[in-house]
């Protein structure tokens, strides 16, 4: 049989904020407008926040969070303009997704971002709060039982402004004691919170105690039958897509997730280090796992992206926040039989078979791959041109990594090989 999944998306189910209407369902949840634009140096103007929000929409992403409307008026503006244009066009499928603003637990920065939301047909307020011990103590410098006060009455104060959709985070769940998270959780809830989310803020959890921590809070919190269980997993060990994975097969419901991974880290790293520790929260690689592997491991569970969206996604994310992605690995194997190595196929995510497409030629590229491609570019060689030109595209591979196609219609043209 074929390992290569099928194409025929399954129906999204209604959106309805505190409710799960399909049990198999994961919503996606996309930050890249908010914790993506966070990483040192990916700053985007309001230009490109609408486009990128237009882009989402179409990817088929359930929620967007367009920013941090308290952080500055021009994240205010951008996140009004998505509220009112994105979140107001219904696709062909009549669906809309819902606008999310961030805030912390306080009353200023609640009114602002529901002021920024508002206009959406789905607004919702995403409002988080500190609850580890080491948070608890240094940074906020208050007790257990005064930050349930405030995440308590916040809570309540966003419901009171007609939101009907309210988000809670616990920052630092992966490193707050379990009875405290439970307690909190519980009390969010009966103040009218409809989705919790739980932020392995500093990517220090496992897999398996990621799952464990979802499956504990499902099992011990009072009242969360009644709203969704999200996650949101930084990459510090390199775990974010596994740790998501984990959490959803433990009965989280929604994801959150940035494009490309791009996402904020804490500290004074550098660019360089940023970069490569923050390679965080892979829709790509979450959407395409639970797309492979979901009916048969994960116990049915799908999401609503478009997958043939995804390629275009990355390449504006990547373009405008200037961040760039890791190139593709060799893929000769493909060649021969697309089944060797290949799971998905690239139309699937929205790639075509070709090399200037992203099927890239490098050093370990055989002889098959580069009369293939050489094909296709209309360059037709017998076996000793193709030999000749061989060890010239070796030599060009070994300095430059990635050779395009201009690189090969160089080296053609070099010779006496015309098309
Ligand atoms: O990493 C984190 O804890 C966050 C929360 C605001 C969800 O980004």
């Amino acid at each position: 049989s074929s390992p290569l999944p099928s194409h025929s998306p399954r129906r999204r189910p209604d959106y309805i904020p505190n409710r799960i209407s399909d049990p198999n369902y994961v919503r996606i949840f996309d930050t890249t407008l908010r914790d993506g634009e966070q990483s040192p140096g990916a700053t985007l103007t309001s230009k490109e926040k609408l486009d990128i929000a237009r882009q989402l929409a179409k990817l088929g992403v359930d929620i967007i969070e367009a920013g941090f409307p308290a952080a500055s008026k021009d994240d205010f503006e951008a996140v009004k303009t998505i509220a009112e244009t994105v979140g107001n066009t219904v696709d062909e499928n009549g669906y809309v997704p819902v606008i999310c603003g961030l805030s912390r637990c306080n009353k200023k920065d609640i009114e602002t971002a529901w002021e920024a939301v508002k206009y959406a047909k789905r607004p919702r307020i995403h409002t988080f709060i500190a609850t580890s011990d080491i948070h608890l103590k240094y940074k906020l410098k208050k007790s257990k039982e005064e930050v349930i006060e405030i995440a308590r009455n916040m809570v309540r104060f966003a419901r009171s402004l007609r939101c009907e959709d309210v988000e809670f985070s616990p920052e630092d769940a992966g490193r707050s004691e379990r009875e405290y998270l439970y307690e909190i959780l519980g009390e969010v809830i009966k103040a009218g919170a409809t989705t919790l989310n739980i932020p392995d803020t500093v990517g220090i959890t496992l897999p398996s105690e990621f799952g464990q921590l979802i499956a504990d809070i499902k099992t011990n919190t009072r009242g969360i039958q009644n709203v969704i269980s999200s996650t949101h997993c930084q990459n510090d060990l390199g775990l974010s897509t596994a740790n998501t994975l984990s959490g959803a097969h433990s009965g989280a419901r929604q994801v959150e997730v940035t494009i490309n991974g791009i996402g904020e880290r804490a500290g004074n790293a550098s660019l360089e280090e940023v970069r490569s520790e923050n390679l965080l929260k892979c829709y790509e690689f979450f959407v395409m796992a639970i797309k492979c592997r979901g009916d048969h491991v994960l116990g049915g569970l799908f999401t609503g992206i478009d997958t043939r969206h995804i390629v275009m996604t990355s390449k504006m994310v990547e373009e405008y926040t200037g961040m760039q992605t890791q190139p593709h690995k060799a893929i000769d194997g493909m060649l021969k039989h697309k089944g060797t190595y290949e799971i998905m196929s690239p139309e699937e995510i929205g790639l075509q078979r070709s090399n200037e497409a992203g099927i890239v030629l490098g050093k370990l590229s055989g002889r098959h791959a580069l009369r293939d491609r050489l094909n296709e570019l209309g360059y037709v060689l017998d076996d000793g041109q193709l030999s000749n030109l061989f060890w010239r595209f070796k030599a060009v591979a070994e300095q430059k990594k990635r050779v395009t196609d201009a690189d090969l219609i160089a080296l053609v043209s070099d010779e006496v090989f015309q098309p």
